[in-house]
């Protein structure tokens, strides 16, 4: 037999004895149906009287299969599934092996698993992810890694997602030899291993699971205390748990668990967010030219510059570190270094480049030494004049071409830009606190911000491993614009009958990491009740005020966390709500002569995720995110939204525009001022369509 294919993505190539079977399907291999249909005709082609001996399986590009096809999910089943094709793979009468490089992910993993000796190459990495897209492995993961590795394996492997390197992978039987060089080469090389009898081959129907009955309990117990919210780990643990009997019943059990996660909203959430994050750097300007960012500088070394500092320095950017007094400085290269050793500790940087991390930061006092900074991101505090000053120094001080950034929660930009004479050059990068952890960058595009500054704005997130999302101009740009919408809503359920401590619960079990209250206290509550102050004199005297509350409580000097109590005490591990809150609450109460409502849990989720929501629409409505994706990735990597839930927007679908009008509506006869129903929305809700058809 000769050289051939059975369809454009799957070719068969005959070597002497040996054939070999290549899959061919950029960017990594998935196995889309074309994938599935051309593996199963291979096989049965090459089984029928081709006179090869032995099949092996290689991927051309840089991976192998990473994976089913994504894409494919929620559509109409094309067969043939990958169960089958897996199972006619393990069923031939040929010996079948195949060879792994890349990153050897979900169904493509379970493809090695189903041929009858794997070959690892050098730098590969197994994995079964498909617990973070609310699934469990459907393609015999569950029963074959069991039968390999044992059930304890099984179970960390599948529940946690991670990803496992060749080595590990070799000392517990999932692959069979770790080699280095070509794939296709290794390919032939070890099918001849094979013919030669140097290599052995081995069904997975023929080995059997050790039943081990505490790992599977001990599994049990800890899903249900860390990850309660979700369906689909359940599921896998039931799938394990089967894989002690015949492989084929096992098969059925883990195929049921599959089809039931699928059918889960939290699974088309979590999807929802897998490609979500892919799909922000997606804009105009990201696929033109982007300027060099070889050296970095900051302005301000307190809690954000510092932090932004060591995501820089860990990405391997030269950073200069300007304060304006030496006190200033130590105390950010104390935090730096203090971040640096976290870093360390964690894993995050090896011990052995510490010394060198850190020494790529030059601190100075002096602001001319930023004129040979590829980009400079101001970090100081809050005030437009201050800020105002420091982009006129930096006009005269950085060279031509230099970006001139500001960090800016919340500021006009164009007002900034408009002090330079470049205001092509001026961009707001908008980090999130602790810096060099949380992974949102607000790149926030002003009206004269030239296409390849927003480009290397994206350039930059690339590099610091964060998820840059453009936003325009508005108070407080996407985030802290919606936030400060639903934070009045949060308020207004306060004052109304509804304690702290309710809302937090309320919203922690609808799967929010900390309620805002919580939040509110790790934050700091001064910085709301400075906001406050601040914008008591534009405030919108139609608006009812949401912080009298809060006001108090920060009067008496409480700011959360770090001052030992706020609306909560924070003497022992457990914080225990605060008592004088609830005095205070009643006070309040008692002088805004306000009738008390009772509000169920559900009525409290449903009121601040419109809250939100209605924000969130205006938002997308008035570009200032590009569209409602953007949106939801905010929230998700910068605001603890929970990701089963895939972003705000991504729920509101979930809940129908008709449904959040009629919400909103009601609402409104309580506060015609705040509850208005936004104008997409309304159009939404009127031509029966969805935010994600905007996306
Ligand atoms: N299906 C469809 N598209 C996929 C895909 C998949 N499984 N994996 C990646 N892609 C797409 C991405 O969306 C991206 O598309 P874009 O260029 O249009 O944005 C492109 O391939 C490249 O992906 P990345 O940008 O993520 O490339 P990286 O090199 O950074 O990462 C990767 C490569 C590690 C393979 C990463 O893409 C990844 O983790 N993919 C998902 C793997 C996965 O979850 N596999 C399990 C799928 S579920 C399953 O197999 C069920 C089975 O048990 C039955």
């Amino acid at each position: 037999m000769s050289n051939t294919s059975t369809n454009d993505l799957i070719a068969i190539e005959r070597v002497g004895d040996i054939a070999l079977i290549c899959i061919n399907n950029p960017p990594v291999n998935a196995t889309s149906q074309a994938v599935r249909q051309g593996l199963q005709d291979a096989i049965a082609t090459l089984n029928d009287d081709s006179g090869a001996k032995v099949i092996a399986i290689y991927a051309a590009g840089r991976t192998f299969v990473a994976g089913a096809d994504i894409k494919e999910f929620g559509k109409p089943p094309m067969p043939p599934s990958l169960p089958d094709v897996l199972n006619i793979i393990e069923q031939s009468a040929l010996p079948v092996i195949s060879v792994m490089h890349g990153t050897a992910l979900g169904g493509g993993f379970e493809l090695g698993l189903a041929t009858h000796a794997r070959i690892g190459v050098e730098s590969m990495r197994v994995g079964l992810p498909e617990i973070h897209l609310g699934l469990l492995p459907g393609a015999g993961g569950t029963q074959r890694v069991p039968r390999l590795a044992g059930i304890p394996f099984a179970l960390d492997m599948i529940l946690s997602g991670r990803q496992v390197g060749g080595a590990e992978a070799l000392e517990h039987g999932l692959i069979d030899r770790l080699v280095s060089g070509d794939p296709r080469q290794i390919a032939l090389d070890n099918a001849q291993d094979v013919l030669d009898g140097k290599l052995a081959t081995r069904r997975t129907d023929q080995i059997g699971t050790i039943p081990d009955q505490k790992a599977l309990d001990e599994a049990t117990a800890m899903l249900a205390k860390k990850l309660p919210h979700l369906f689909s780990p359940h599921k896998c643990v039931e799938a394990i748990t089967a894989s002690t009997g015949p492989l084929l019943d096992g098969l059925k059990i883990e195929r049921q668990a599959f089809v039931d996660s699928m059918q889960q909203p939290q699974s088309a959430g979590l999807i929802h967010a897998f490609f979500g994050e892919r799909a922000v750097s997606n804009i105009p300007e990201a696929k033109g030219p982007s300027r060099e960012l070889n050296k970095i500088g900051i302005i301000g070394g307190g809690t954000m510059g510092s932090g932004i500092a060591t995501s820089c320095l860990l990405a391997g950017i030269p950073v200069r570190l300007i304060e304006v007094a030496q006190d200033g400085l130590d105390r950010g290269i104390a935090t730096i270094t203090k971040n640096l050793e976290g870093a360390v500790k964690r894993s995050k940087l090896s011990a052995e480049k510490y010394e060198s991390t850190l020494a790529m930061l030059t601190p100075s006092l002096e602001m001319e030494t930023l004129s040979d900074c590829d980009l400079v991101i101001e970090a100081v505090f809050e005030d437009m004049d201050v800020k105002k000053e420091i982009f006129t120094k930096l006009d005269a001080i950085c060279k031509d071409g230099a970006i001139l950034a500001s960090n800016t929660s919340y500021l006009d930009i164009n007002e900034i830009a408009a002090v330079t004479k470049r205001p092509q050059d001026v961009i707001g990068l908008h980090f999130f606190s602790p810096a060099h952890v949380m992974r949102l960058l607000e790149i926030v595009v002003a009206e004269k911000t030239a296409p390849d500054v927003v480009a290397t704005g994206f350039a930059l997130a690339k590099k610091l491993k964060k998820i840059g999302v453009r936003a325009g101009v508005c108070d407080g740009f996407i985030g802290n614009r919606i936030l400060a919408h639903y934070g009045l809503c949060a308020g207004y359920l306060t004052m109304d009958g509804a304690s702290p401590q309710q809302i937090d619960n309320a919203l922690e079990q609808f799967g929010f990491a900390m309620g805002p209250y919580k939040v509110g206290d790790l934050a700091g509550l001064d910085i709301g009740w400075m906001t406050r102050k601040r914008k008591a004199d534009t405030r919108d005297k139609n608006q009812r005020y949401a912080g009298d509350i809060a006001d108090r409580i920060c009067e008496n000097g409480w700011f959360g966390r770090k001052s030992g109590k706020g609306y909560y005490v924070y003497d022992d591990a457990t914080p225990v709500p605060n008592p004088e809150v609830a005095k205070i609450i009643d006070t309040e109460r008692a002088k805004s002569g306000i009738s008390l409502q009772e509000f169920s849990d559900q009525d409290i989720v449903d009121r601040y995720m419109t809250a939100m929501i209605v924000e969130a629409a205006r938002v997308v409505e008035d570009k200032t995110a590009l569209r409602p994706v953007d949106v939801d990735m905010v929230f998700l990597f910068g605001y603890g939204f929970p990701r089963f839930r895939g972003g705000p927007l991504h729920y509101a679908d979930t809940i129908g525009a008709k449904e959040l009008v009629s919400r909103i509506e009601n609402y409104a006869s309580e506060d015609g001022h705040f509850w208005q129903v936004p104008n997409l929305l309304q159009k939404m809700a009127d031509g029966g369509s969805k935010f994600a058809d905007l996306n």
